[in-house]
């Protein structure tokens, strides 16, 4: 089998799907892999890693793709290289199909076996090839090192010959595991952090990391299928905000993680939330790019509200830290593709759970979450 990995379609992007570490276990598998020239470079790997790992080095990307037989990416291929793909490669990525059916059609049109790694179960079985995790994990990260560079205060408390520096006081909102992340990350730095989620379930483990966890009565648990939080009503969602000004204005960082699948990013951090903060606080919005938590919030821009609250919105925290998102990235997808290798050939299991779950196109029609076959 021929393996392909392209640079990336977007120029800020800079991932890469398979960093040489996972090529030599592709190449041990029997698998020829060609990544285009560059493709690693501002992930921290050079072409030079890749030629001696095995693969082959390639200028065109059409060419690369053309008799490939599986194309890896981080974000999605643009529609001009998925119009080179062969039909019936297999084409793995965050390939966005819930948020964008116009790309689920192009990729259906191609025939080819499109994976997308945001739809792959949250089954034990699946846990190494969890992308979504290993990339949230990686946002709540420098989530709290975006705050703490921009808070003009410790976040550890210290006792200094000047007399003593409270710690700060920090809100992570939304416990999943990029939150998690956030929470521990807020932990290690030595501020007092507490968490919230609308899913109940989650209180353990917030508490596991020494932060306090706030309870809101929301009339009925918005746990829904998956483990993922179900849409609130515009009740709960209303009444959730006006609870929260006071708990926000508290801190002196907020961070927000808050998603549901599919939808558009729950407004949890309403203007009045933000005027109750003190003047320099931070309230870092990872859920930017589904539309923001925060009211404020512009996607890739620091904006200043009028009482002196910094809302970081950038987008894509992940790539800021390219080198390890590339590497969990490239093992979720060896554990993703490398049962289907046997004897060197590529062969999908479309009865497979994950395939199930993650094929978003098959021979020609779109199928998002759907089964193939
Ligand atoms: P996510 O990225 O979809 O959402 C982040 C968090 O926002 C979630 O915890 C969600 O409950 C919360 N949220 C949504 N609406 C909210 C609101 N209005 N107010 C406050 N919080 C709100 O979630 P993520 O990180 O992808 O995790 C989803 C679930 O999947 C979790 O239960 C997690 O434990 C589970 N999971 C299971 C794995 C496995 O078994 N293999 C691996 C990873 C996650």
């Amino acid at each position: 089998m021929i393996l392909a990995v392209p640079r990336e379609a977007v120029s800020k992007e800079r991932r890469v799907a398979l960093v040489p570490e996972t090529v030599s276990k592709f190449v041990a598998a029997g698998a020829s892999v060609r990544v285009q020239r560059g493709a690693g470079t501002a992930a921290a790997f050079p072409d030079e890693l890749y030629e001696r790992a095995g693969a082959v080095l390639v200028d065109d990307v059409r060419a690369l793709v053309s008799d490939a037989d599986a194309v890896v990416t981080v974000g999605r291929p643009s529609p001009d290289v998925v119009g080179s793909i062969r039909p019936e490669a297999v084409v793995v990525g965050f390939l966005n199909p819930l948020g964008d059916p116009g790309y689920l059609a192009e990729l259906a049109r191609a025939g080819v076996t499109a994976l997308a790694v945001e739809m792959i179960p949250r089954i034990t079985r699946a846990q190494s090839m969890d992308a979504l995790s290993s990339q949230s994990n990686i946002a709540g990260y420098k989530a709290v090192l975006l705050a703490a560079v921009h808070l003009p205060k410790f976040f550890p408390m210290l006792t200094t010959a000047a007399g003593t520096i409270p710690p700060a006081k920090v809100l992570i909102l939304g416990a999943g595991v990029a939150g998690l992340q956030a929470i521990a990350t807020a932990r290690r730095l030595g501020a007092v952090v507490s968490g919230y989620d609308v899913r109940a379930v989650v209180k353990e483990q917030v508490q596991s990391l020494g932060a306090t966890f706030l309870e809101f009565d929301l009339g009925g648990d918005a746990e829904g299928s998956g483990g993922y939080a179900k849409e609130l009503t515009p009740e709960q969602q209303e009444r959730q905000r006006a609870w929260m000004v006071d708990q926000i204005g508290a801190n002196d960082v907020v961070i927000t993680t808050a998603l549901v699948p599919g939808r558009k990013a729950p407004l949890l951090v309403s203007e009045a939330a933000v005027a109750a903060m003190k003047p320099g606080s931070v309230i870092v919005d990872i859920a930017a790019e589904a539309g923001g938590n925060c009211a404020l919030t512009k996607p890739d821009e620091i904006v200043v509200s009028p009482n002196g609250v910094s809302i970081v919105g950038t987008t894509n925290l992940p790539s800021t830290m390219p080198s390890h998102a590339s590497q969990l990235y490239s093992r979720n997808v060896y554990a993703l593709l490398s049962p289907w290798i046997k004897e060197g050939t590529l062969t999908v299991d479309m009865q497979d759970d994950v395939a199930k779950g993650a094929c978003v196109a098959y021979a020609g029609d779109a199928l998002v979450g759907g089964t193939a076959g």
